[in-house]
């Protein structure tokens, strides 16, 4: 059952993680059945549905570093079941996708070929049912742990194309997928650092530091490749406090929780 442990324990872990992975599922049919998804419902379910499976797959990236820096090893219990949510939304995305264009299937084969935004989703989307079909106890000792990793360690590839996807078609609406572009960054820097740097304290806070200008400078090339409004006035912006939250502030604001759980780290082993 997903809410026990391998040893058969009820676990508060894995029962709120499932938790979390239904809320915005519950969420969505509750506005369906209250008709308050907004005049266009397929799009807005198409859309929840990918933001939500683009802030999974960022959760199940996070198991690692967070274990890596917490020492907290029951944190991987529930990377499975976060991973297949990832899968589970990103595949109600391309249903409710195929629903919109009123299930005229020849339409959406031609528009994932030729679109190129939707033509990287769909890769994402195959790569991810791959990950999902083979993260089963059975899949794992048939391929063995060596297989199964470099097999799973295409996750990498396919964030890239799926945070592209999203990047694509944000039109102007940018902020959500510059910051999860900023996440995905630090979750790698934080893989690189390990075994090269130390990770603690000090260079998490740097590490959430330097996501100030990193993130930035996602969005910068995002506005500069992508538009005609002037790329270095919106990076200035960043640095504005004046301004609402920009994105390097929240994403960096996010990485903080990175430092603050090497701190939780300290406190419980003293
Ligand atoms: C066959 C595969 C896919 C199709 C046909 C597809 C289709 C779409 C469409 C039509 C939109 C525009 C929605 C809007 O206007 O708001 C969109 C946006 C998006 N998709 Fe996909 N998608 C696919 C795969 C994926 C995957 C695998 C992910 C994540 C893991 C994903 C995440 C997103 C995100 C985050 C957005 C942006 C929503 C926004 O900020 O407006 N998609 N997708």
């Amino acid at each position: 059952m997903l809410i026990y442990d391998r040893q058969g324990r009820f676990s508060p872990l894995r029962a709120a993680t499932l938790a979390l992975c239904c809320a915005p599922a519950l969420w969505l049919g509750w506005g369906l059945a209250n008709d308050t998804l907004g005049p266009k419902t397929l799009e807005a379910l198409n859309h929840e549905t990918g933001v939500w499976s683009l802030r999974l797959l960022l959760a199940t990236l996070a198991i690692s570093p967070l274990r890596l820096i917490t020492g907290w090893n029951k944190l991987i219990t529930i990377r499975r079941m976060l991973g297949v949510s990832t899968f589970a939304y990103a595949f109600a995305h391309l249903v409710f996708y195929i629903a919109d264009q009123k299930f005229d299937l020849l339409k959406v084969a031609s528009e994932i070929a030729l679109r190129f935004y939707l033509t990287i989703g769909f890769l994402s989307l195959l790569a991810l049912g791959v990950l999902a079909a083979t993260s089963f106890d059975a899949a794992v000792k048939r391929l063995g742990a060596a297989r199964w990793n470099r097999l799973h360690s295409v996750v990498y590839p396919l964030t890239v194309l799926a945070l592209w996807h999203a990047a694509l078609q944000a039109k102007l609406k940018v902020s959500e997928p510059t910051i999860m572009a900023g996440l995905f960054v630090a979750l790698m820097l934080v893989r690189f650092m390990r075994g090269r740097v130390p990770v603690n304290l000090v260079t998490l806070s740097a590490l959430a530091l330097l996501m100030l200008p990193l993130t930035a400078a996602i969005e910068y090339l995002w506005y500069a490749a992508a538009t005609n409004i002037p790329a270095a006035r919106v990076f200035a912006a960043n640095f504005a406090l004046a301004l609402a939250p920009r994105p390097a502030l929240v994403t960096a604001m996010i990485v903080l929780a990175l430092p603050l759980a090497a701190i939780a780290k300290r406190v419980r082993s003293l």
